[in-house]
């Protein structure tokens, strides 16, 4: 089984062909991104229409170009399959349209793709993990714990009450004077600096419901760093330092309480499994990697690259549908918000 996925729900258009391996994991043919930082980082965040406009523009060439990397073309496909949800209206509009009417000419099925069932099914498609595993999903637009049950079965034991982690690291970034994205510039300073130099809190460790708060910490940083004004080299470091660690703590806290939550209202999962760009902080993966450990269960991160926004994991969510017999028809709509 070989389909074509189209991601542009954010600010990275991407394409890729994946196929179905016997072993029942992902084989990845091509994998194309193109990622518009440099377009809107002059802004310190991504501008909508800069982005859909950026997705028109190399949304054909992107396609044509995952194909041939993947040494195929549109009559040896399965399926062709688009991110339609949830992210900007204009770039998802591209992505799907795009893929309605490759399907339409090709007469090849249409897969409607929910982004975050992208993220949280990529670690079947690298590791062939079997259901049900607990998902810590955090990125730019989410952050959540969700019980993955089964493809199109996800049940939400927790999810952020006020900004999304990814938005809490571009934000401290941003204040801070480094570029966007902020996440891999804070985890980098974060590396030189002394996390405990500043006390910040720790937003809802304890709460019995595995929920996240990131803005009063994001807010408590804000303070600590006008206090130290004009900051040095060092001070950058040390703030970046406090607020990972204080993220992580965070995280461990409440993903440990989200496996609680999952063994008594699912059962035993497979694995702990992280995803979506924060996955790929160094820091964080490797507290999970701990927590997983204590509990019994092994901690399963897709490498860096397929943390980020990529065209394989809409791809390999299109292979997992299609499979069971589930595909859209033209009237599938872009949307912009569409919880798992
Ligand atoms: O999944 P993703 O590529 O796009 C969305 O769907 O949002 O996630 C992007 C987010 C950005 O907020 C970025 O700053 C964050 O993931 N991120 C990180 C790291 N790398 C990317 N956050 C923390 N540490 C990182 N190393
Ligand atoms: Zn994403």
């Amino acid at each position: 089984m070989l389909v074509l996925g189209l991601e542009t729900t954010c600010d990275e258009t991407a394409a890729a062909v994946v196929s179905l391996g016997a072993d029942g994991r992902g084989v990845i043919l091509s994998n194309e991104v193109f990622s518009q930082i440099a377009q809107h980082s002059a802004y310190g965040g991504v501008v909508p229409e800069i982005a859909a406009r950026a997705h028109a523009e190399v949304i054909d060439r992107l396609t044509a170009r995952a194909l041939s990397a993947a040494g195929v073309g549109f009559s040896d496909l399965h399926g062709i399959a688009a991110a339609a949800g949830p992210g900007l209206i204009g770039g998802v509009l591209v992505g799907l349209t795009t893929a309605k009417t490759l399907a339409l000419v090709t007469q090849k099925p249409l897969i409607a793709v929910n982004h975050l069932e992208g993220h949280a099914l990529t670690p079947r498609l690298t590791d062939g993990i079997a259901f049900p595993y607990l998902l810590f999903l955090a990125s730019g637009g989410h952050t959540q714990l969700v019980a993955v049950r089964g493809v199109g079965e996800y049940l939400r034991l927790g999810t952020t009450v006020d900004d999304a982690m990814g938005e809490a690291f571009d934000k401290v970034a941003k204040l801070l004077g480094l570029p966007y994205p902020g996440g891999p510039q804070v985890e980098r300073e974060a590396q030189n600096g002394d996390p405990d130099r500043f006390p910040l809190p720790r937003p809802m460790l304890g709460r019995e419901k595995p929920d996240f708060s990131l803005s009063g910490l994001k807010t408590a940083l804000r303070l600590e760093a006008e206090r130290v004004a004009p900051l040095n080299a060092a001070d950058v470091a040390d703030l970046c330092a406090s607020f990972q660690a204080a993220v992580v703590d965070v995280v461990v806290d409440r993903t440990r309480v989200g496996l609680k939550l999952f063994r008594e209202a699912v059962g035993h999962p497979t694995a702990l499994v992280a995803a979506g760009g924060v996955a790929a902080n160094g820091a964080i993966r490797r507290a999970l990697s701990r927590l997983a450990g204590e509990a019994g269960l092994r901690l399963v991160a897709p490498p860096i690259e397929l943390c980020g926004d990529n065209g394989a994991m809409i791809a390999w969510a299109g292979i997992e549908r299609l499979r069971l017999g589930l595909s859209d028809d033209m009237t599938a709509p872009a949307r912009a918000r569409w919880p798992l």
